[in-house]
């Protein structure tokens, strides 16, 4: 009998492979999600989860179904979860789970794992996934059944059977990264009071420290989704790659946040999502020509809904189909061209410009204009404010109304 693990090769992951070994009788076959946390994470993970006493170690790279499939969907209904968030670990989930599951249905397994603790958003993500998708097999999470309570008694427990970790007791950041972000959380940081220090950020230059001089970039828009920097051709992830690296230079995209966990705990986290942030915005800048009011609130609700549908692990589920399907629609008229200018952990969209936009010069100037009749308006707020002048003529009203 065999169980897949989503396997990182990190700490807790690490430790999972024996404990499973010694406390199931079931073999290991480690799972490796490529969604492009760094290189080196991924060049001795085989080894390393072979060493750590695995059956089988697969590495299958979800890179662009990632950015095409999950972050794309995201972005196009604008999510935030509590305004600030774009939601880079949460969105990872699904991903992982879904060709995790894939690997088990393939090798006859009988059970999936994963190293998210009782504690978290992670551990329902994952099993949200997994019973949508196999509701069949068995789910083991072992820090919901171990005794070991704490990072530095998994360090010990990897000590005493000579698996080899980069964590040590002092740098106890537990860290989560692929190509859209990376989160900083624990140590210093569950003091909402201690500030972060530099260790706290890994991708992105203290905006302290970047250049004078500002940036500027020109991005194009079809259909909600960028097709081209500075007038280069660029598919999804070589978009998102140069956007990461452009962004980390002028310190973009960083965000500390204390969050809402759905379990009800609250977290508090360092975030950096550069190429993301610069993505987000230019966005939102075409959507800003291009969409009336009406449609621009229902986006705003959409992404209010999917912010939630996202975090709590619900991407499995008709409501998220649901409100992809709306984004879409509004998306057929996000086309343009935005120039932003980056600075010192700013984005500053300063021009921008679409076929199809609704900005008029003719209706929106000061000046002169032959097209709109300013007496018209008088005859609109007549009528629109008609029921405020109805309960104000009224004798009876009550008093402090
Ligand atoms: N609090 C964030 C979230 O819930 C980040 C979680 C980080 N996860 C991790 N395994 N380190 O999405
Ligand atoms: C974890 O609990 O494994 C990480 C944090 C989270 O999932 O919220």
């Amino acid at each position: 009998n065999t169980v897949v693990l989503a396997y990182s090769g990190g700490l807790d992951t690490s430790a999972i492979i024996p404990w499973i070994k010694e406390n199931y009788s079931y073999e290991v076959i480690a799972f490796v999600a490529n969604i492009g946390q760094s290189e080196k994470d991924l060049i001795d993970i085989k080894k390393k989860a072979i060493y750590s006493g695995a059956k089988k170690c697969y590495i299958y790279d979800l890179r662009y179904d990632f950015v095409t499939k999950y972050i794309y969907p995201m972005l196009k209904t604008g999510a935030l979860y509590e305004k600030q968030y774009l939601l880079g670990t949460a969105l990872a989930r699904p991903v992982i789970a879904k060709a995790q599951v894939e690997l088990a249905l393939k090798t006859n397994s009988i059970a999936l794992c994963h190293g998210s603790t009782g504690k978290g958003n992670d551990q329902i993500r994952f099993e949200m996934a997994y019973t949508a998708l196999a509701p069949n097999l068995k789910i083991i999470a072992p820090w919901r059944e171990w005794n070991i309570s704490s990072r530095e008694e998994l360090i010990t427990y990897l000590k005493n059977r000579n698996i080899p970790t980069t964590t040590t007791v002092e740098k106890i950041y537990s860290k989560d990264e692929n190509c859209w972000h990376i989160s900083t959380e624990g140590g210093r940081l569950e003091d909402p009071w201690k500030s972060p220090k530099n260790e706290c950020w890994s991708w992105t230059e203290d905006p302290k420290k970047t250049s004078n001089n500002p940036e500027k970039i020109l991005i194009s828009i079809k259909n909600g989704e960028i097709i081209k920097i500075n007038n280069k051709q660029l598919n999804p992830l070589e978009c998102l790659n140069l956007l990461n690296s452009i962004g980390s230079r002028h310190g973009i995209g960083r965000i500390d946040i204390v969050e809402n966990r759905l379990i009800g705990i609250k977290s508090r986290g360092c975030y950096e999502t550069p190429g993301g942030t610069i993505m987000n915005i230019a966005i939102r800048a075409i959507e800003q020509l291009v969409l009336d009011r009406e449609s621009f609130k229902w986006r705003e609700q959409i992404g209010l809904e999917m912010s939630y549908a996202i975090y709590d692990g619900r991407w499995f589920t008709p409501l998220r189909k649901s409100l992809q399907c709306a984004a879409d629609s509004l998306s057929y008229f996000i086309n343009g061209e935005v120039v932003l200018e980056l600075y010192k952990g700013n984005v500053i969209p300063i021009q921008k410009k679409s076929h199809n936009s609704l900005y008029l010069k003719e209706y929106a100037t000061f000046g002169q204009d032959s097209i709109y009749n300013q007496k018209d308006a008088q005859g609109f707020i007549n009528l629109y404010s008609l029921s405020s002048r109805i309960r104000s003529l009224n004798k009876n009203k009550l008093k402090d109304e």
